[in-house]
């Protein structure tokens, strides 16, 4: 267990096995950022030569470490890059690249710009979450972490700064809980496993003195075939793990507004019959990214204590191959009574979605939000690292409003006209679930999803891109599940609850 402290305190009197200092690129050179004011002193004269037969330029990603020989009460100085501008989104990414840099000594301090509530929500954020890491399936279990991590600020007295230090370990514990979840192998969390993992982790969260309330109700698929959720039980119906659907409610006293969480929970996409190519298969295990987002995102708004009432809905299936599974061809009838054909069963998102949509709409909540890794168009279209949103235009601009101070990259994209045409193309259904034309796919998907919202101010993020990094880490974001959503969700709270 590691313990966090904000302090105001000199860094380069702090007593700790590393100190931790930003460098901003200039034309004129390397300079220490704000935070690390007495270092560049403490050192003296050889640092300036040092950094410079060392090559630092500041850039972001960049990561040195110097012996600090007794001129500093720590014995290691870490330089971290922060690019050319020390923002808050560059200040996250910098706490990330060092919390991976000195993951192996026992104290740190970090001593990066951090005077406002911005930016130590920034340091602690990206220092928490560029830490990470999934140990569950190793060996030699839990990674190297260190005991103890100051957080310098000058700002370390006032009421705003210390509130967005205990904050920001609210979202990061969040933002780590949907990475857990996503990074699970498939047959490790199946829709009753996920539903199970979601039941507990509920009663983890609102247990002991001073936890929220937040209430759930699991429905297997008894009650989904009583219900008639066509969509999720169409799904679900390949696979020998059946379906769920999961619902949370957090109603605190006095909470006049309501917010709608849905998040898309398959937890393998195989494609169904219309099945997916063999390589890279196995990254459709973060299908249900959006599920997991959602649900996290919920407990961070009650852990928070925010005055607004939020009803979350993750629909769980897992969509496989086998004689019962879903055909093209075939026409479910969603909850609430709208019938679809079915064209493509690897267009299986909607579906799932379409019915916990309809129930999201029968609670009459005034803004509805849905996160799904819905199409890999929305990845062609901006890349692995962009979000799309889509929906009613205010709460589109809101969501990117949060975004953007959640810095999270997400991107507004149009549901045309013409969209609505090809939804309603189907000759023997309500409506088509698909068309082959190749074009626009992840607009024709929020075109979709738009007939089952009753007209509640909505928006749609589609997070296909975003929710699962391939690579190797960058930032704040480590390899795997990234989490993707959460922070945004919570700070579009945080907003809707001041409106
Ligand atoms: N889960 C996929 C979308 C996806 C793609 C997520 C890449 C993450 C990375 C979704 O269910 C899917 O298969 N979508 C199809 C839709 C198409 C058939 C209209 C797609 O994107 O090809
Ligand atoms: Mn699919
Ligand atoms: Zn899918």
């Amino acid at each position: 267990m590691t313990t966090y402290t904000l302090r105001s305190a000199s860094p380069a009197k702090t007593r700790s096995d590393a100190v931790v200092v930003g460098v901003v690129q200039s034309s004129k050179g390397p300079a220490l950022a704000d935070g690390g004011e007495d270092v560049a002193q403490a050192y003296g004269r050889k640092l300036r030569p040092l950094l410079s037969s060392l090559g630092v330029t500041g850039k972001a990603g960049e990561v040195v470490k110097l012996p600090t020989g007794g001129t500093l009460s720590s014995p290691l100085l870490v330089l971290v890059g922060l690019g050319k501008e020390p923002t808050a989104n560059a200040v996250r990414k910098a706490a990330g690249v060092a919390s991976r840099g000195v993951s192996n000594a026992a104290s740190v301090a970090l001593a990066l710009p951090g005077d406002s509530p911005e930016l130590v929500r920034a340091v602690v954020e990206g220092y928490l979450l560029g830490g990470y890491a999934f140990t569950t399936y190793k060996k030699n279990g839990s990674s190297d972490r260190p005991n103890d991590v100051v957080v310098l600020s000058s700002g370390a007295r006032r009421k705003e700064v210390t509130t967005a230090f205990e904050d920001a370990q609210l979202v990061a514990r969040a933002v780590a809980g949907t990475r857990d979840w996503v990074n699970t192998p498939p047959g490790d969390l199946t829709p009753p496993k996920f539903a199970d993992a979601v039941t507990a982790a509920t009663k983890e969260r609102t247990k002991g003195k001073g936890a929220p309330k937040i209430s759930i109700r699991v429905l297997d698929d008894a009650e989904l075939t009583d219900l008639g959720c066509g969509g999720i039980l169409g799904v679900g119906a390949g696979s020998s793990a059946p379906p769920r659907l999961v619902e949370l409610t957090y109603a605190p006293k006095g909470a006049t507004k309501h917010l709608a969480l849905v998040g898309k929970g398959i937890t393998f996409d195989s494609g169904g019959l219309t099945i997916k190519p063999a390589q890279g298969m196995g990254e459709m295990k973060s299908d249900m990214a959006g599920a997991a987002a959602v649900v996290q995102a919920t407990y961070a708004i009650a852990a928070l204590g925010l005055p607004i009432k939020v009803s979350t809905f993750a629909p769980m299936a897992e969509n496989m191959v086998s004689g019962s599974a879903l055909r093209p061809g075939d026409v479910l009838r969603m909850y609430g009574g709208t019938t679809v054909e079915i064209q493509n069963t690897d267009a299986e998102g909607r579906l799932i979605l379409a019915d916990a949509l309809v129930r999201a709409t029968e609670q009459k909540p005034d803004v509805i939000l849905d996160v799904a890794t819905l199409t890999g168009h929305m990845v062609v279209a901006l890349g692995d690292r962009v979000a799309g949103v889509m929906g009613s235009e205010d709460i589109v601009a809101d969501v990117l409003a949060a975004a953007a101070s959640a810095g999270e990259e997400m991107w507004p994209m149009p549901i045309p006209e013409g969209m609505n045409d090809r939804i309603h193309s189907s000759k023997i259904a309500d409506l088509s679930q698909h068309d082959w034309i190749r074009w626009g796919g992840g607009l024709f998907a929020a075109a979709f999803l738009r007939e089952f919202t009753a007209g509640v101010p909505w928006a749609h993020l589609d997070i296909a891109g975003p929710s699962f990094n391939s690579g190797g880490p960058w930032g704040h974001v480590t390899a795997g599940g990234t989490g993707v959503a959460v922070s945004t969700l919570v700070e579009y709270a945080r907003t809707f609850a001041e409106s």
